[in-house]
C-alpha cells in the first residue's frame, strides 16, 4: 500500500488502462466516475499511484431497503416503512493489482465512511449488490449476508461494523 493512495477521484486521474475483468465496472470508472462524483450521485474514490493512475475503486452512495427484504438478516422487529442504507455500488480493483490485499482494503474504507457518517445521520446497514458468485464469496468473509428476497442483494449492519472499527 506504500506506493498507493485512498482518496476522491479527480478530473485529471488516468483510468484508460484500467481493467478489473468486468466491462460494465471498466466502463463506469472512464466514462460515468468522474461525473457522478462531482454531481454527488455517488461519493467515488480511488487507490492512485505516484502518477495518480487508477488501480481501484469503489463508489457510495444513499439507498433504501425495505425490512422483507432482511428477514433472515435482522431477527428483532424492523419498522414497516424503507430503512436508510449506504450502497457500496460498485468495488473494483484492476486485474494487475488483484490478489494483494486491496480489495479489501477499497472495502474497508467505504465501510469506516459508513460508521462514521452513520453517527450524523440515520444509516440501518450497509448493502451491496455483488456482480458474481465470485463477488458474493468476497463480501461473505466480511460478514455480509444475502437478503431474502433479493437474492443479488447483501447487507451488513451499522451494529456489526462497530464491533470492527
Ligand atoms: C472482488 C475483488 C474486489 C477482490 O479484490 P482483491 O484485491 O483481489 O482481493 P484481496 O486481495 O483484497 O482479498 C481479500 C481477501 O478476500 C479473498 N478473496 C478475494 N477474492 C475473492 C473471491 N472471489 N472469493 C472469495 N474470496 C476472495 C482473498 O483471498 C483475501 O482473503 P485472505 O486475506 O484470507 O487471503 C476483485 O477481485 C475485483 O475487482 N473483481 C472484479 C470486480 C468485482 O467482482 N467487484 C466486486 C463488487 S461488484
Amino acid at each position: 500500500m506504500a506506493n498507493f493512495l485512498i482518496r476522491a477521484i479527480q478530473k485529471r486521474d488516468k483510468t484508460e488502462d484500467f481493467d478489473c475483468g468486468h466491462q460494465a465496472l471498466n466502463a463506469f470508472l472512464k466514462k460515468t466516475a468522474s461525473q457522478y462524483h462531482k454531481k454527488g450521485y455517488a461519493r467515488i474514490r480511488v487507490m492512485v499511484d505516484k502518477n495518480d493512475t487508477v488501480f481501484a475503486y469503489n463508489t457510495l452512495s444513499s439507498a433504501q431497503i425495505v425490512s422483507a427484504e432482511l428477514s433472515n438478516v435482522v431477527v428483532r422487529q424492523l419498522p414497516r416503512h424503507p430503512m436508510p442504507v449506504l450502497l457500496i455500488g460498485r468495488l473494483a480493483v484492476c486485474r494487475s493489482q488483484q490478489g494483494k490485499g486491496f480489495g479489501e482494503e477499497m472495502l474497508m474504507d467505504a465501510l469506516k465512511r459508513s460508521v462514521e457518517t452513520a453517527d450524523t445521520i440515520g444509516v440501518f446497514g450497509v448493502v451491496v449488490d455483488p456482480i458474481s458468485n465470485a463477488a458474493e464469496r468476497f463480501y461473505a468473509r466480511y460478514g455480509f449476508q444475502v437478503c431474502k428476497n433479493t437474492p443479488k442483494r447483501m447487507f451488513i449492519s451499522v451494529k456489526t461494523l462497530k464491533q470492527l472499527f
